[in-house]
């Protein structure tokens, strides 16, 4: 299979074809998710969250995603593997993201990676993007302001789908390949994805993206708990593994397990 590239996606919004993204950050989902033809796997900071037992995703160090990256682009043969900047790695400087930028190419074997921010990350993305590094930008809720957005809200409602609006056209004019567009109206992003070059992918905000994102830990019910509104169970991973782990202590408790044909 040929390696997706950032211009196959490009090429995909031109002529009109929805892509898939999701997040992977292991070797056996990585290998998984190619297999099934996802075009994208973003090793995302909410490995955070999801992988590393942190509450929010503000606390993973680029130390901690480096590993994960490197699993991930080593086990995906077509996807095109992107690596997400974490909290404090790159909102000081644009030198700052560069250095970090570079490292997870160079050591994380990303082809690409994901920052959050709108106009106030266009320097960032420039340099970036002038200095070999495809940028993916992610715009309206943005997690990793958690703290200065006044929590998980929609962004981009009423008189601010002006704010999404430049902020996207910034992103596209400092040279990001693509964006993540997180909880924005319906409405909003469709006038964005008709609006801008580049592919947009949606995570909360509607059908009309070019792409969509989910974390695969929601999408196929390995986290339990409260699913945010725009995530979809596609299974129940969970409860599969949650019988077969009682499953197995039930078995090596009563003996049954290892049987005969299970010893040499
Ligand atoms: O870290 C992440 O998983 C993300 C996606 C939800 C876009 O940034
Ligand atoms: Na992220």
């Amino acid at each position: 299979a040929k390696r997706i590239r950032t211009h196959g996606l490009r090429e995909r919004k031109q002529r009109g074809e929805r892509f898939a993204m999701l997040t992977a950050y292991d070797m056996y989902t990585a290998e998984i998710f190619d297999e099934a033809g996802v075009e994208v796997l973003l090793v995302g900071d909410s490995a955070s969250n999801n992988v590393l037992g942190n509450e929010t995703s503000l606390p993973v160090t680029v130390d901690e995603l480096l590993p994960l990256t490197r699993a991930v682009a080593r086990s995906a043969r077509r996807a095109l593997v992107v690596g997400d900047l974490p909290f404090g790695s790159y909102q000081g400087s644009p030198q700052q993201a560069y250095d970090t930028a570079v490292r997870f190419m160079k050591e994380g074997g990303a082809h690409a990676v994901k920052l959050e921010g709108g106009r106030e990350m266009a320097p960032q993305i420039e340099l970036l993007s002038r200095g070999g590094v495809p940028v993916m930008a992610h715009i309206g809720f943005t997690p990793q302001s958690e703290h200065t957005l006044g929590g998980y809200r929609v962004q981009g409602r009423g008189e601010a789908a002006e704010r999404v609006l430049a902020d996207a056209h910034a992103v596209e004019d400092a040279g990001a390949f693509a964006v993540v567009m997180e909880m924005v109206p319906g409405d909003v992003a469709a006038q964005v994805t008709r609006e801008l070059g580049i592919p947009t992918i949606g995570i909360g905000a509607g059908p009309d993206c070019d792409g969509q994102v989910l974390v695969w830990q929601d999408a196929f019910g390995l986290r339990g708990g409260r699913m945010a509104r725009f995530v979809k169970q596609y299974a129940d991973v969970r409860t599969t593994l949650l019988d077969a782990a009682r499953t197995y202590a039930d078995e090596v408790r009563d003996g049954s397990f290892p049987s005969q044909e299970h010893t040499f």
